[in-house]
């Protein structure tokens, strides 16, 4: 089901069309997309998928380390998608999650060989439509950038098993470090939660500098944090596409107000795959 504000939408494709008037796709337009339940599922044949942080809880690390970052999500995840809390109430809580999350990931001995087994066997998938998403924006050089609070290697793994990594798209996310003998040993910079995606430390990368004078920017989200996925990049006009996985019924209101289309419990990428046909096959 989609929600939209559709004035204003029809108002966005139009400009977007107007656009690529004034130069080529890749010169014109960018997109900017959260990793976990956004190009992922949240939902696949009734069961939940893993995100990136939970793709290693299904793999073969030791029984305490599950249930200690079961007993975290337990706590965690209803915090993060309370629409009730405010983002200042939520990013302590956040810190304090990833904190401990990655604080136990480093306990666990995890070696770099191990990430494509553990991904092979997870629950995490790609929405469908992922690889003509990937595919279509290669094809006309629109530059991606994938910016997750999840796990930057098990992204690439994900990518590379189930649809191409294309040389278009950038990652940024945690990203593991390890020692010589390829154990996990911490991740290698400050960590990016959901609610801290608008940091200047993040967007100071040279890779932020390279979209900010684009025009046209497609920002996709599943979170109300990753709306300030973007923040600083001023682009003339932006279209915000968010997913609803969870919550739904409490959260539709504040989704439509802040995101521009709102899917819910939709586990394609339909509605932007055509958005893309209609703006750059014309
Ligand atoms: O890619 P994205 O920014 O969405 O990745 C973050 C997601 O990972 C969050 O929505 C959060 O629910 C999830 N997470 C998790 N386990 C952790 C930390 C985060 O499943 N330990
Ligand atoms: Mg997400």
């Amino acid at each position: 089901m989609a929600q939209t504000n559709y004035r204003l939408c029809v108002i966005l494709i139009l400009h977007f069309q107007n656009t690529m008037k004034k130069g080529s796709p890749a010169q014109v337009v960018t997109i900017v997309a959260d990793f976990d339940r956004t190009l992922t599922k949240y939902i696949h044949k009734g069961h939940v998928c893993a995100t990136c942080h939970y793709v290693l809880e299904e793999g073969s690390l030791p029984e305490l380390y599950k249930e200690k970052a079961r007993t975290l999500r337990d706590t965690y995840f209803p915090i993060e998608t309370n629409p009730k809390l405010s983002v200042e109430e939520k990013i302590p809580k956040m810190i304090e999650w990833w904190t401990k999350s990655h604080g136990l990931l480093e306990t666990c001995e995890i070696s770099r060989d191990s990430i494509q087994h553990c991904v092979s066997s997870s629950t995490a998938k790609l929405r469908d439509g992922c690889s003509w998403f990937f595919d279509e924006l290669k094809k006309y050089e629109v530059p991606v950038l994938i910016f997750s609070a999840g796990i930057g290697d098990i992204i690439e793994e994900v990518i590379k098993q189930q649809s191409t990594m294309h040389d278009n798209m950038h990652i940024v996310s945690n990203y593991m470090k390890f020692n010589e003998k390829g154990q996990m040993t911490g991740f290698q910079n400050a960590i990016i939660h959901v609610y801290n995606k608008n940091e200047n430390a993040i967007h100071d990368s040279a890779y932020f500098q390279n979209i900010e004078h684009k025009t046209s920017m497609i920002l996709m989200g599943d979170s109300l944090g990753d709306l300030h996925m973007a923040d600083g990049a001023e682009v003339d006009h932006k279209l915000k596409i968010g997913f609803l996985n969870t919550r739904v019924e409490e959260s539709l209101e504040l989704y439509k107000k802040k995101y521009d289309i709102v899917l819910v419990e939709d586990e394609t990428l339909d509605v932007p795959n055509n958005l893309l046909r209609s703006i750059l096959e014309r």
